[in-house]
């Protein structure tokens, strides 16, 4: 029988899985699926953790995950074709969720499918190789409650392990004699312990903007921003600033490049992440820093070198869950021989083309209709279907909601792409709004 190895229960693994589900209620013949998960449960990222460093096994703690942190786009942006937001709350819910809630939805798709059994908790994946003479991946994982390796073969390999979890770490002169915290966002848990702190943020992206808000919103006495190549430029509530990059410390003065000089009492380094495979043989292993259309990968998700390997959700990341889904059916549809891949020079052409179009690229406007017609792209071959316009008139609401007020677009509501429904907008402003709680978020 054929087997199939997914390595990763997050949400990009639990779409190859909902894949392989979804075909075989359907009356189709499935391979074996065998998924992998270091961790104790399925969730991936969306699996808050208090640990930092590393986990109960001594492995890498993967998630990056922190107290308080709300959806940073609409749930209308990432809503699965085939699972709606109505359907997992029994009613409409407002649009940008707390964590928690988040993750009860993806598992709540994945338990209705009754996949658990499929997945091997607590087992991480430490060496995966091809062999040419038997056209096969061999795997080996170590089961971490008993330290026992395991070594099987399969015919095809799907990596799923994300890549937000690695951070990036750069240095700056004088940063090892400061005299207070240094972390990376991978590290970051709780705003609390910044109260009353002076906070120097290095970074302009997504982690950057919420960590610095976060902080400010639960008490940070300031917290200053430094970039590299651009400020994020939003009408920063009262007590943030941008400055450009770090120039040196000296002790807890910070230079910055333009000649400004700071107090600090701590440091967030928003660094972003490294795409690292280290289970994965020379040959096998995706360079890649983190954009739209990520080389080497045919559709975005099939190695060219050898397509038995996939990857998915190795993109930047407008979309998500969903973009994850048409991604996984694809991939599906390919090992069910329903969709016969083109030949190598062709999967280069193609990957070539999209990727001239990325360098061309000018503005968010510009990405979020590049990445929807990526999804688009893969879906219309497959049986996976959403409204991929409205996503995407979603993702443009919002990032004109963002520039209008960086505190308030969370205050919004969008309607869903899946079913239509308009979702109402939130009891209290989330600026105002400190409890995360699921009870608080759905209360009255
Ligand atoms: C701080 C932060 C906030 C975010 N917020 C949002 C948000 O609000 N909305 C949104 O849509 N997206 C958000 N994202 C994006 C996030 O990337 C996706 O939502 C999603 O989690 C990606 O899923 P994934 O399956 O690719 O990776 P992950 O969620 O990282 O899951 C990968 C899985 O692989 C497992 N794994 C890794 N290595 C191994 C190994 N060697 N062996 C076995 N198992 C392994 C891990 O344990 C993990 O379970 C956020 C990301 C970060 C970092
Ligand atoms: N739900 C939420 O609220 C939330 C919160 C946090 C993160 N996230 C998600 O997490 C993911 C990762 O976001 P991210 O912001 O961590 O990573 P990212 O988007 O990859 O951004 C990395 C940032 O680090 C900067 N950087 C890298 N090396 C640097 C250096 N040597 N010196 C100075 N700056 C440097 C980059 O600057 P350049 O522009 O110069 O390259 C960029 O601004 C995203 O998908 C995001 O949506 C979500």
């Amino acid at each position: 029988m054929t087997r199939v190895a997914v390595i990763g229960a997050g949400p990009c693994g639990l779409s190859q899985l909902q894949a392989f589900r979804s075909a075989q209620k359907n009356g189709a013949e499935i391979p074996e699926v065998v998924c992998f998960d270091k961790q104790n449960d399925w969730g991936g990222l969306w699996n808050y953790t208090w640990r930092t460093g590393t986990d109960e096994y001594g492995e890498t703690a993967h998630s990056s995950m922190y107290r308080y942190l709300w959806s940073n786009g609409p749930k209308e942006c990432l809503e699965f074709g085939d699972y709606s937001f109505d359907e997992h709350f029994g009613r409409p819910i407002p649009s940008f969720p707390p964590r928690a809630l988040l993750r009860d939805y993806i598992i709540g798709r994945a338990v209705k499918s009754d996949v658990r059994d499929w997945v091997r908790f607590a087992h991480v994946v430490r060496d995966v190789s091809y062999s040419e003479a038997t056209a096969q991946f061999s795997l080996r994982a170590v089961n971490l409650v008993n330290q026992v390796d395991i070594e099987e073969t399969f015919d095809y390999v799907v990596v799923a392990t994300g890549h937000f979890s690695v951070p990036n770490v750069p240095s700056f002169e004088g940063i090892d004699r400061f005299p207070g915290r240094v972390i990376h966002g991978h590290e970051f848990r709780d705003a609390v312990e910044f109260r009353e702190q002076r906070l120097l943020i290095v970074g302009a992206s997504y982690s950057a903007e919420d960590i610095a808000l976060q902080c400010r919103k639960y008490g940070a006495a300031s917290v200053t921003c430094s970039y590299r190549t651009g400020a994020m430029g939003f009408d920063w509530p009262d007590g943030i600033e941008e400055l450009p990059l770090v120039d040196r410390f000296e002790d807890s003065t910070v230079y910055f490049s333009n000649g400004e000089i700071r107090e600090i009492d701590a440091v967030i380094l928003c660094t972003g992440y490294l795409h690292h495979f280290p289970f994965l043989s020379e040959d096998l292993r995706l360079l890649a820093h983190n954009r739209l259309y990520p080389g080497d990968l045919y559709k975005g998700v099939f190695w060219i070198n050898n397509p038995k390997l996939m990857y998915l959700g190795m993109q930047d990341q407008y979309y998500t869950f969903s973009m994850f889904d048409a991604q996984a059916w694809y991939a599906r549809d390919a090992m069910l021989g329903r969709i016969e891949l083109p030949a190598e020079s062709e999967m280069r052409a193609d990957s070539k083309t999209w990727q001239r179009r990325e360098k061309a690229l000018a503005d968010p406007i510009q990405d979020i209709d590049f990445q929807t017609d990526y999804c688009k792209d893969l879906s219309e071959s497959v049986d996976y279907s959403l409204d991929w316009d409205l996503a995407a008139e979603n993702f443009k609401h919002w990032e004109h909601h963002k520039e209008e007020s960086i505190v308030g677009y969370r205050n919004q509501a969008h309607p869903s792409p899946v079913t239509g429904t308009q979702a109402p907008i939130h009891h209290t402003s989330w600026w105002e709004a400190m409890d995360d709680s699921t009870e608080s978020f759905l209360g009255s």
